[in-house]
């Protein structure tokens, strides 16, 4: 199989976006050239040749879900008040918020645009398409959904880690189950690999999320990307958060839960949240639960005929578990 991450790169900065209005279509090509792990394109071509499909055929939907995961990072950013993203200046600290929103607009545009090429297509069935497009669909509402919760649950301070767990299924995870759905079904396989495939995506994303919210608290800031500390800074419920408000000693829960309230947390103040996240085994908890999920991905991926996809997913695995940014 061809480098995907070369065909993708080379799909995503060919795409023939007009030079004009430049305020809307400079930003773009901003945020499309500035990197990105591309991890759920990777998964929809793999996924397709996984279950016998030809990956070629998955370019499309590959950079369909680039462009729409690429809309949400723009306007995330502007909902967790972001200054950096992959190492450059977000988009909207760049520019400014409107055109943040517009340039996310448009990038969601081009990803149904993509989509749209398999309706078109000769070579999908009528079902084919039908399915395609309700799952990019529901994925996109229920990345809302998800996006939702996680801006509710900033101003509470009793969101327990079942309740996490399904905000970030949906904020995340399903767009990388949605990816593994879309390669298999573009490969015309069975309900039941459709289903497996997005077992994977899905255990995976949910591992992914929770590594995120990691590497934002531990990770090597001159390889994250991203600002260290900003979702103790913002406030943000996550996997260690919600876990140190649920189980740590009640004088240090109400010490957190003021400090993620003010939304503006010292050097100091971040430090202190770590140290309680690794001196009450909130760190450890967290590397532990995305072990597994990514051996419970793992597992479904075993149910799957040897083959040079397979070994590629079982690689971006490994990948994704080692990662720092
Ligand atoms: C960032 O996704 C948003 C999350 C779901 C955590 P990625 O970590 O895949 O971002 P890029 O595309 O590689 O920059
Ligand atoms: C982002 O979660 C999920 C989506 C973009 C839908 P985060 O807010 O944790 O992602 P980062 O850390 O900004 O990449
Ligand atoms: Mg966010
Ligand atoms: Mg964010
Ligand atoms: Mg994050």
């Amino acid at each position: 199989m061809t480098d995907p991450t070369v065909s993708i790169d080379h799909f995503l900065l060919n795409l023939q976006l007009p030079a004009q209005p430049e305020t809307l279509y400079e930003p773009i090509r901003y945020i499309l050239k500035s990197g990105g792990k591309r991890v759920r394109p990777k998964m929809v071509l793999t996924a397709c040749g996984l279950c016998n499909g030809n990956t070629a055929d998955a370019l499309h939907a590959a950079a369909a879900v680039e462009t729409l995961h690429t809309f949400t990072l723009l306007h995330d950013d502007i909902m967790d008040n972001a200054d950096s993203r992959r190492g450059y200046q977000t988009v909207h600290k760049k520019w400014d918020t409107n055109t943040a929103i517009l340039s996310g607009d448009a990038l969601f545009a081009f990803s149904y645009g993509l989509i749209d090429y398999y309706g078109k297509s000769p070579d999908y069935t009528k079902e084919q398409y039908a399915r395609l497009n309700h799952v990019f669909v529901d994925a996109t509402r229920i990345v809302c959904e998800g996006q939702a919760r996680d801006m509710e649950f900033e101003t509470r301070t009793d969101v327990s880690v079942d309740e996490y767990m399904l905000m970030i299924e949906q904020k995340t995870a399903t767009l990388l189950q949605a990816s593994m759905q879309i390669g298999a079904i573009i490969a015309g396989a069975p309900d039941v690999l459709i289903q497996k495939c997005g077992e994977i995506g899905l255990k995976a994303g949910i591992a992914f999320q929770i590594q995120d919210d990691l590497l934002d608290a531990v990770g090597d800031p001159s390889k994250f990307g991203k600002k260290p500390g900003g979702d103790i800074i913002a406030g943000k419920k996550t996997y260690l958060s919600a876990l140190a408000l649920q189980s740590a000693p009640s004088e240090i829960r109400a010490e957190l839960s003021l400090i993620l309230q003010q939304k503006k947390a010292t050097d100091q103040q971040v430090d202190f949240v770590i140290k309680v996240y690794r001196d009450y085994g909130v760190l450890e908890a967290a590397e532990n639960a995305i072990s597994d999920l990514y051996t419970q991905a793992r597992n479904a991926l075993s149910t799957f005929e040897n083959s040079i996809y397979k070994d590629e997913i079982n690689s971006l695995l490994d990948q994704l578990m080692i990662r720092e940014h």
